[in-house]
């Protein structure tokens, strides 16, 4: 039995925090590193334990290129660089990085910290490069006004989307993720009238539901990214949340976890990419993608196991 990190499979927090780091140059994860990653879970329940009222959980998540020199030759059947999709006409640019925090609670003040002891003790060999705060906003609502998170799987589903099972035995228990940050064109998209939204999205916006086949255009974003493969329906589990400062960039933090890459990186293709039908997701025309990376995150067992 393996046990998956805590941050991949409860439903969403209030609060999240998404920082991406990359390995310093000319410093290799030597063991005292890794000793550090393997205490990385029993940091986590403690913090969690003492703050019980903040449903605090974790995830970090490896990324491929420093993956051998922490876990050695052995990897995840399917870990690799985030996608570069031939013929997109929407960006999807990928990030130069090599670990992600994914942290959340219903309180800011514990990611905090646990971010910040983080970030001090792994510094000798990993540079922040980016923190992002996002939270829920209103009823689990995206920047755009409309509910995300909807479609996602539930109950037993949510561990059968996100986690890798006997088709991997060494890395079960773990899970792939994949990020992006999204910046929205607020302006445009608020001067756009909610039927032309809904549109777009492929949903109805007040109520939240999904538009009829008739109603529905292939370029909405559902019509995108709802992919049937010998009758069954491709499931990702999404802990997306927005983010955003009233003066700056506003978006989404697209976050999504699945037992295997080519789920995310099927759907992606359909939004940016007029490869199988011609169209593309007419969402990205009021959204931009600015970052993008993919991981695998461990098993604790497997984090554990880097301890010497
Ligand atoms: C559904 C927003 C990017 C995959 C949705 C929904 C919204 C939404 C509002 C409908 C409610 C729901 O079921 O959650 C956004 C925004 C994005 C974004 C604002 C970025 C600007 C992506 C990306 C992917 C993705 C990059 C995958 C590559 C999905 C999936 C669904 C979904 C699988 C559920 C479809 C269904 O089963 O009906 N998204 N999304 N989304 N999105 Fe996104």
């Amino acid at each position: 039995m393996t046990t998956p990190q805590s941050g991949i499979l409860p439903e969403a927090s209030s609060n999240g925090l998404f920082m991406l780091f990359r390995r310093r140059l000319g410093r290799r994860a030597d063991q005292a590193c890794k000793n550090l990653l393997a205490q990385w879970p029993a940091r986590v329940s403690k913090i969690a334990a003492a703050n019980a009222d903040a449903h605090f959980y974790a995830s970090l998540g490896i990324g491929p290129d420093v993956w051998p020199e922490i876990f050695g030759p052995e990897k995840p059947a399917k870990l690799r660089a985030f996608p570069r999709i031939s013929g997109a006409i929407h960006p999807a640019p990928s990030t130069q990085c090599d670990l992600i925090l994914h942290l959340r609670a219903d309180r800011f003040d514990v990611l905090f910290e646990l971010a910040d002891q983080f970030t001090q003790e792994m510094g000798e060999w990993f540079d922040a490069i980016e923190t992002v705060h996002g939270f829920r906003y209103r009823d689990k609502r995206d920047l755009t006004g409309f509910v995300d998170g909807t479609e996602n799987p539930v109950d037993d589903e949510r561990a059968a989307a996100a986690l890798v099972g006997d088709e991997d035995p060494k890395w079960a228990g773990g899970s792939y993720l994949h990020i992006q940050r999204y910046v929205h064109r607020m302006e445009s998209w608020n001067k756009l009238p909610v039927k032309q939204q809904e549109a777009v999205i492929g949903r109805t916006k007040e109520s939240d539901e999904e538009l009829s086949d008739e109603d529905k255009p292939l370029t909405a974003h559902i019509s995108r990214v709802v992919i049937e493969d010998e009758g069954q329906e491709l499931q990702i589990l999404r802990q997306s949340l927005p983010y955003g400062s009233p003066s700056g960039d506003k978006g989404l933090y697209f976050t999504s976890y699945c037992k295997t890459p080519d789920i995310f990186e099927r759907m992606l293709a359909r939004m940016i990419a007029p490869t199988a039908d011609g169209r593309v997701d007419h969402l990205l025309n009021f959204s931009r993608a600015v970052t993008g990376a993919a991981f695998f995150v461990p098993s604790v067992e497997a984090l554990q196991g880097l301890a010497k």
